[in-house]
């Protein structure tokens, strides 16, 4: 009796070890956008995270690495703990749906936070190492609109990730390549109709003159032949007056 319920204990002990180190291993912080003010915080390739400040520095070595893992929001449940970083390197996003960036000592995230330092993580930044594959750790920009989700590993020089965080809400990028052309394309559209119309109203300018012209033209041609004195008299009945007066002046003078 004695020895089996010191073994029930024992089985009950290590389980609970178990479980809190796993538990320990995840760090209560849920990475998210930056809170500064500022302008794209979110574009068609990158966005802004808040940097991990006050985070791990109490909780991991100051020679351990923070790396940011990147992941498609769909992917996030199957996500493993790699065996290095560099198994999932930025060129194999679209395999893998997670990549691995931003590795950077502890010490560069500083504990206690300055309230007037920017501390931002601009995820997506660089791009000459697109294609690198010496750069496995490319901060390259970020494929399509996403949703994205993010969290944050320590990884001691062994390569055990000592420390996690949660990871961040979904967060959708801006659709399209380039948000100033999104403004323009209306702008440019709306010029293209102005011309149109400009156009359109001096063609219909120039149709109607040219029917009134040949109306006109065509009118008078009928009236000139029988009735052109008439005609003349219709217009300005004044000068027909004088004209005929005239002439009968000039006919009763001869
Ligand atoms: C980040 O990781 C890359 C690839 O593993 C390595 O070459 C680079 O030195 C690391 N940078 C830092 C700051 O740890
Ligand atoms: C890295 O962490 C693991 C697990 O905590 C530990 O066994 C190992 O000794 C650590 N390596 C270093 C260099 O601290």
């Amino acid at each position: 009796m004695m020895m089996e319920a010191l073994a029930v204990s024992m089985v009950l002990l290590i389980g609970i070890t178990i479980n809190a180190t796993r538990a320990g291993d995840l760090v209560d912080y849920t990475p998210h956008l930056t809170s500064e003010e500022m302008e794209g915080k979110i574009t068609a390739s990158t966005f802004a995270l808040q940097q991990p400040r006050c985070v791990f520095n109490k909780v991991v070595d100051p020679a351990d690495v923070i790396w940011l893992v990147v992941a498609l929001s769909e992917a996030v449940k199957s996500f493993k703990n790699p065996k290095t970083p560099g198994d999932l390197p930025y060129q194999s996003f679209a395999k893998n749906y997670f990549y691995m960036t931003l590795n950077t000592t502890v010490s560069n995230y500083p504990c206690p936070e300055k309230s007037d330092d920017i501390a931002i993580l601009r995820v997506g930044s660089e791009t000459e190492c697109v294609v690198d594959l010496w750069r496995p750790d490319c901060n390259g920009p970020l494929p399509g609109p996403g949703p994205y989700r993010v969290r944050f590993l320590a990884i001691n020089s062994t390569g055990v990730v000592v420390k996690e965080s949660k990871w961040s809400d979904p967060i959708t990028l801006i659709r399209g390549r380039n948000p100033d052309r999104i403004v323009a394309k209306p702008r440019r559209r709306r010029t293209e109709t102005n011309v149109i119309i400009t156009i359109l109203s001096i063609l219909s300018a120039i149709l109607v003159a040219a029917l009134i012209a040949a109306f006109i033209y065509k009118y008078s041609n009928i009236c000139d032949k029988p009735m052109s004195a008439d005609f003349v008299g219709i217009q300005d009945p004044t000068i027909v007056r004088y004209t005929t007066h005239q002439m009968h002046d000039r006919l009763s003078i001869k």
